[in-house]
């Protein structure tokens, strides 16, 4: 899905930004304190978004002419997603890469983007994560001791394995390494398979040991991974998007002055429109190399899946809040 239109009007505005923070940052970056924030993700070097986090170091060094720096520990070197949240949360680790799946287990409101058929295009995703109502969820942390600073595309999630699935039927009987969530792991109930959590740097030796006979995930993480080289069909029944996040503890914002603050989320803006036009490139380009490589991919009629997982949004809705928050989202994606 094209996201580079919608994109030229937020990046005029970042320039327009820049330009003021360069006019007036060259003696607030003299003045600034040195500070060193520690960011831990799970993803390889060349992952889209590890590269929005490459983007991003770079980035806050230039502003602070040096003063700020950003240092990351990239693979899964600090531990599992889930546990690097854990880590940031009780402030051990200034900043931590996550998951929208992952965010869920540490606060409710991160459950509504694990939601199968949420949006009904990039646009209107794009709307929601990155208008008012990401704003709000992303803020909405703090009493839990941190909150999302930056938000980034993860293209849409499909079936992975070595034989195509096409309909819920297929999914019987099979284990899919899935993202610690909840909702993720009722929605594989309900199509019909056994889902398995596994941290995302483990899946490859999960699928070759037969820990687990598929996953599930976006091109492109598929094949930077070399998933493909074990599980080669990709069945596009385009489930779910989930949004990644950026998070930083309480304590380690409350430690940054002003300027500083000003710093990061400036950087962080920027590190979002890059890796937003960065996401197209990499996804036409993972599907070639997907096609060289041996890969499959599978078209899939999803009417039966969107059946399936019907039950998952009449319990979501049981709770006045979700509904609510529900009823925004869709909102959003009709032009209301
Ligand atoms: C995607 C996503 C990551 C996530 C991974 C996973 O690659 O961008 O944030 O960790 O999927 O399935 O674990």
């Amino acid at each position: 899905m094209p996201l580079l239109k919608p994109l030229l009007l937020k990046s005029l505005a970042t320039a327009c930004a820049a330009a003021a923070l360069t006019l007036t940052g060259t003696t607030a970056a003299q003045a600034m304190d040195r500070v060193t924030l520690r960011l831990a993700h799970e993803l390889n070097q060349d992952h889209v978004v590890a590269q929005a986090y490459t983007h991003l170091a770079e980035e806050v060094k230039q502003l602070s002419d040096g003063k700020m720096r950003i240092q990351i520990f990239p693979n899964g070197q600090m531990g599992s997603t889930r546990e690097t949240v854990e880590l940031m949360q009780n402030g051990a680790l200034d900043m931590s890469h996550a998951s929208a799946s992952v965010l869920e287990s540490f606060a409710d409101i991160y459950s509504v983007f694990n939601l199968p058929y949420l949006f009904n295009d990039q646009a209107h995703f794009n709307k929601v994560v990155f208008g008012d109502i990401g704003q709000n969820i992303m803020a909405s942390t703090k009493d839990k001791g941190f909150v999302a600073i930056g938000a980034y595309v993860a293209g849409t999630r499909s079936f992975y394995a070595n034989k195509p699935i096409k309909s819920p039927a297929d999914l019987k009987g099979m284990k899919i390494r899935v993202q610690p969530s909840p909702t993720t792991l009722a929605m594989i109930k309900m199509m019909g398979g056994s889902p398995t959590p596994v941290p995302f740097s483990e899946v490859y030796s999960a699928l070759q040991q037969g820990v687990v006979d598929g996953a599930e995930n976006n091109v492109p993480s598929w094949v930077q991974t070399r998933h493909l080289e074990l599980a080669k069909y990709f069945s596009e029944d385009e489930h779910t998007s989930v949004p990644d996040f950026l998070t930083i503890s309480n304590t380690s914002w409350n430690k940054l002055s002003k300027e500083q603050q000003d710093v990061l989320m400036k950087a962080v803006k920027d590190s979002e429109t890059y890796q937003q036009e960065l996401w197209d490139k990499i996804d036409a380009e993972s599907r070639e190399k997907a096609k060289q490589a041996g890969g499959v991919f599978v078209e899939v009629d999803k009417a039966p899946f969107r059946e399936a997982v019907k039950p998952l949004y009449e319990e979501y809705s049981q709770n006045p809040e979700h509904a609510k928050l529900l009823d925004q989202i869709k909102a959003a994606g009709t032009g209301a």
